[in-house]
């Protein structure tokens, strides 16, 4: 199980590397066009501020200019840089090559575990559901990972599921059956809090002080 930052943000890349339990930080284009600049300088900044794996998406309006993407952002820190590669045919089929070349790849922007299935037999390293689209879109999204969970039983693709928008949505695909989640800062530091321990901890406090 692993809990990774979603986020292009060095601010918030900077606070999850102190935290110490975070295991990777995943970017997108939109998350990356906040910060105004190119996507290989922010790359080249978070792996420099995060001592794990940075996922990074590539763009470009063909194959054959995604593909060389990919190999640019992977030569920015080859150990620690993995793809993450929209799922169409198209791209499981580049996907299929980038991981012959060495490049760890991530399937993204799945729906289906029909594309999930695909995305362990090119060996995709994840496959990231897009849970709150699901849930927006076709409902169920827990069963979608269910479903995805039992295809990739005895495979070495993880899932890991991202587009989370609540700590309980989080924990539900978690026991749905996602190894991993990538999370906006503010739920991840939500995730360790709760009003009951917070009323815990104040009683604590008080008695310690009235000793
Ligand atoms: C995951 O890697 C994506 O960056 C992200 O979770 C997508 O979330 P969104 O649906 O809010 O764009």
């Amino acid at each position: 199980m692993g809990i990774f930052l979603d986020s292009a943000n060095p601010d918030d890349v900077r606070r999850a590397q102190e935290l110490g339990f975070v295991k990777a930080v995943t970017t997108n284009p939109t998350l990356i066009a906040r910060s105004g600049r190119s996507g290989l300088d922010v790359l080249s900044e978070l792996v420099e501020l995060f001592d794990g794996h940075v996922f990074y998406q590539v763009t470009a309006d063909t194959v054959e200019k995604r593909f060389d993407q990919a190999w640019e952002a992977h030569r920015i820190r080859p150990d620690r840089v993995i793809i993450k590669v929209p799922a169409t045919t198209q791209n499981l089929a580049m996907t299929a090559r980038l991981v012959a070349a060495g490049i760890e790849c991530a399937v993204t922007a799945v729906a289906s575990p029909a594309q999930a299935y695909l995305a362990a037999q090119v060996e995709a390293s994840f496959v990231a559901p897009y849970i709150s689209r699901l849930t927006q879109h076709v409902g169920g999204s827990l069963d979608v990972v269910r479903d995805i969970a039992r295809l990739l039983e005895n495979t070495q693709t993880e899932i890991l599921a991202a587009s989370i928008k609540s700590v309980d949505e989080a924990v539900a695909v978690m026991l749905a059956g996602a190894q991993h989640v990538t999370l906006p800062l503010e739920l991840i530091m939500a995730m360790g809090e709760h009003e009951l321990s917070q009323q815990a901890i104040e009683e604590f406090h008080a008695q310690h002080h009235g000793e």
